[in-house]
């Protein structure tokens, strides 16, 4: 609900307001849980009770939703425009309020929430800059989760320099704030840090026109003490963005979100508008409700299509099993074993095209290698689904190897500057996606492969960023809309695929991805103890859904550890699941136990994938990882629980689980493995929740032997009794 009156915006959520005082620099009077209509705002605020005087602190110390250069803020700013006559101050003033059922949809083809119900617009202007901004909220129905906008027009005579302008400013005043990112590197993606903001500011960002693996968008603000409360934001954006939590003395906390400004310079002609990326943002009680809301918003508001809903293949992905080095024998023997362990999709990775049996070449070759496939791609394909599979196929469109066909015929499209030699990393090269032509061919030669194949899943790599930067200053911005053009043509044009986006493993998990890939590949580390760290990062964020995990090999090629079938599995069930390892030369007992595996995931497939998640212990606070997830009628869950460390005369672990209904009575079975104890008891919700629960041994000599160091996992349903 939104409302205007008395000079007060009032943006209602299913249980937040937020009430902004509609003067020249609106300001935000109320940030919290949900107020009634009828009060008297007048003492809300934090007003400037007369301290300002004449140094230089801010001189407006109210808590805004925009500000700019020269506008009299001394400290991190929304907005920086420079004009043609070399100025660098804006003082925008509010100009209109309105309130509308559907918000401005998108003029570039950058992708955006969808299913708002309104949508507050507050218009700005700055004359002499000949500046019009429009900035956006939008409410969603049953969430708390808001999304926010800017919309720049240049109304005047000349160029604008567009040199930063984030989407979302919100400014939560004096406070003991501490900041949670989700940072890391290639295969240990997204683990939260937590960071107390006491002074300055903090940024997480990324420069290498990916949203990155370093900092994710998704970030979390938590009031320590007080009550404030916890607010959540993430951008919907896969290139550059940057994330500010400034900590103003005088002022409190403001958090900037949207595209990074580094080497920004968008040049804006008269006439032109320029669009912003949405933030989404949540203010809920705990960092658990936010992370709950954030995860609900992106499965109805940012996932869509064929696949939202849908539940996916399990699939097996031939990297992990033979990296470069297959053929058609070899392949085909996989596919015909994955088929009778009950696997649906067969994925054919890297190494199936041009000259490709190394990194070193044949990017953007993308045809069959037909010695490799023993024919052509359609006719292997046809063979992968004799066996009983689905066929889908690994691409890395986005890039192009200096030794291939389409380097030779086409250097133009490679993203180089002249006189200097192309940066290559993992001896490859961008290709330039701010041109036309590039982004035709590139949809071309996706089509072309989706076509002869009848592939129904291709998994979207990207395995570096970009280095090679012209001096405009759009490149970055101009590049992911490029991006979003070619995803976008093509998911319209074959609805029914299903794509999985992945950049060297998690490099690009963010909510721009996911309007148009459902899934995304967390990370190349398949490892247990890893993965257990990763994924629980991820789904703070991200849902179950979206989030590719699969069983790999042991001891796995990144940490050498070793784990069981079942750990394994436990791990990778958490998410759109499959397999990576060479399934061959599994002996039948482990061969069983994969079907075991499948028949399971099978029948739970649904509450694993779409039901609510609740973390209900964190590796990153002891040595238990452990979640449930359950329907949304409440009347079955799926639970797991993770041993990460083992201690002589240890205290015993003891589970309590989350979400279930409390008057509710329940059968909990644990899910038969190897070494584990098979139990199964009845009780009621509340006291499943609220109860210490021995689930059984979860210490056996022989598991703990066979993989010593490694994680020791036990899964267990929860049925309502009838
Ligand atoms: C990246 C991906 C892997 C695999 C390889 C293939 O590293 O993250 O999963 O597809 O590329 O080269």
């Amino acid at each position: 609900m939104i409302s205007i009156k008395n000079g007060t915006a009032k943006i209602d959520t299913a249980n937040t307001t937020l009430l902004l005082k509609l003067e020249n620099r609106p300001e935000i009077l109320y940030y919290g849980p949900r107020i009634r209509d009828e009060e008297d705002f007048s003492f809300f605020g934090s007003g400037t009770d007369g301290q300002l005087t004449t140094s230089a602190d801010d001189i407006f110390c109210g808590a805004c939703v925009i500000s700019s250069g020269g506008d009299g803020s001394n400290r991190e700013t929304m907005l920086h425009i420079v004009t043609e006559d070399g100025a660098a101050t804006l003082r925008p003033v509010l100009c209109g309020a309105e309130a509308k059922r559907r918000k401005p949809s998108m003029r570039c083809p950058l992708p955006a929430s969808y299913g708002e119900t309104e949508c507050l617009i507050l218009r700005y202007k700055d004359e002499p800059a000949g500046l019009e901004i429009e900035q956006c909220f939008s409410v969603f129905a049953g969430s708390d989760v808001m999304a926010a906008s800017v919309r720049l027009r240049n109304a005047g005579k000349s160029v604008l320099h567009i040199r930063r302008c984030m989407s979302l400013q919100l400014d939560l005043g004096v406070g003991d704030w501490e900041a949670v990112t989700f940072d890391g590197a290639s295969t240990r993606e997204r683990v939260p840090h937590r960071t107390p903001v006491e002074g300055g500011s903090l940024s997480a960002a990324s420069f290498a026109g990916l949203s990155s693996n370093v900092h994710n968008p998704f970030v979390i603000l938590r009031e320590k003490s007080r009550r404030g409360g916890v607010v959540a934001c993430n951008l919907i954006y896969s290139g550059n963005h940057r994330q500010i939590f400034d900590l103003s003395p005088l002022c409190g906390m403001r958090l900037l979100s949207g595209i990074n400004d580094y080497l920004l310079d968008y040049s804006l002609a008269p006439g032109e508008v320029f669009e912003s990326p949405e933030a989404v943002f949540v203010r809920a009680e705990s960092e658990d409700a936010a992370c709950m809301q954030m995860r609900a918003f992106a499965a109805e508001h940012i996932l869509r299509g064929w696949w939202k809903n849908r539940e996916r293949p399990i699939l097996i992905n031939s990297w992990e099993s033979f990296l470069f080095s297959f053929d058609k024998q070899k392949l085909l023997r996989l596919c015909r074993r994955a088929a009778a362990a009950g696997i649906e999709l067969f994925v054919l990775d890297d190494g199936w095209f041009g000259e490709r049996n190394s990194d070193c070449c044949s990017l953007g070759d993308w045809k069959a290698n037909e010695r490799k496939l023993g024919g052509s791609l359609r006719s292997f394909a046809d063979d992968v689904r004799a066996c009983g599979l689905q066929f889908g196929i690994w691409m890395e469109p986005e890039m192009v190897s200096r030794n291939s066909d389409l380097f030779r015929a086409h250097p133009e499209y490679a993203l180089t500057l002249p006189g200097r030699e192309p940066m290559e990393i993992r001896r490859q090269i961008v290709l330039d996606l701010t041109k036309p032509a590039v982004r035709s061919w590139m949809i071309g030669a996706v089509s072309a492969v989706i076509e002869e194949s009848g592939a129904v899943y291709v998994k979207w790599d990207c395995n570096r960023g970009l280095f090679d930067l012209p001096a405009s200053g759009e490149l970055f911005y101009r590049y992911t809309l490029g991006l979003y053009e070619v995803l976008d043509t093509l998911t319209k044009k074959f609805p029914q695929v299903l794509f999985e986006s992945c950049a060297s493993g998690g490099n690009r998990f963010d909510l721009g991805m996911l309007c148009f890939t459902p899934q995304i590949w967390a990370s190349d580390n398949t490892d247990a103890r890893s993965r257990l760290a990763i994924q629980e990062g991820t789904l703070c964020g991200y849902p179950q859904s979206a989030m590719g995990a699969h069983v790999g090999t042991s001891p796995n090629p990144h940490t050498f550890d070793r784990s069981s079938m079942d750990t394994r599995f436990t791990v990778a069930s958490a998410g759109a699941f499959g397999y990576e390892l060479d399934i061959t030369e599994l002996d039948d007992a482990q061969c069983e136990a994969i079907r075991a595996q499948t028949d399971f995931y099978k029948k739970w497939r649904k509450v694993l994938q779409f039901g609510d998640y609740y973390r209900t212990d964190s590796v990153f606070e002891g040595e238990a990882g452990g979640w449930i997830v359950v329907s949304k009628d409440k009347s079955e869950a799926v639970a797991s629980v993770a041993l990460t460390g083992r201690r002589s005369n240890a205290i015993p672990f003891r589970a309590r689980f989350r979400g279930l209904d409390p008057d509710t009575l329940y059968r909990v079975r644990s899910r038969p493995q190897k070494w584990a104890e098979d139990i199964s008891f009845t009780a009621y919700g509340d006291a499943l929740c609220n109860g210490n629960l021995r689930l059984g041994c979860l210490f056996n000599a022989e598991e703990v032997s066979r993989f010593s160091g490694a994680v020791i996992t036990r899964m267990f349903t929860i049925e309502r009794v009838k």
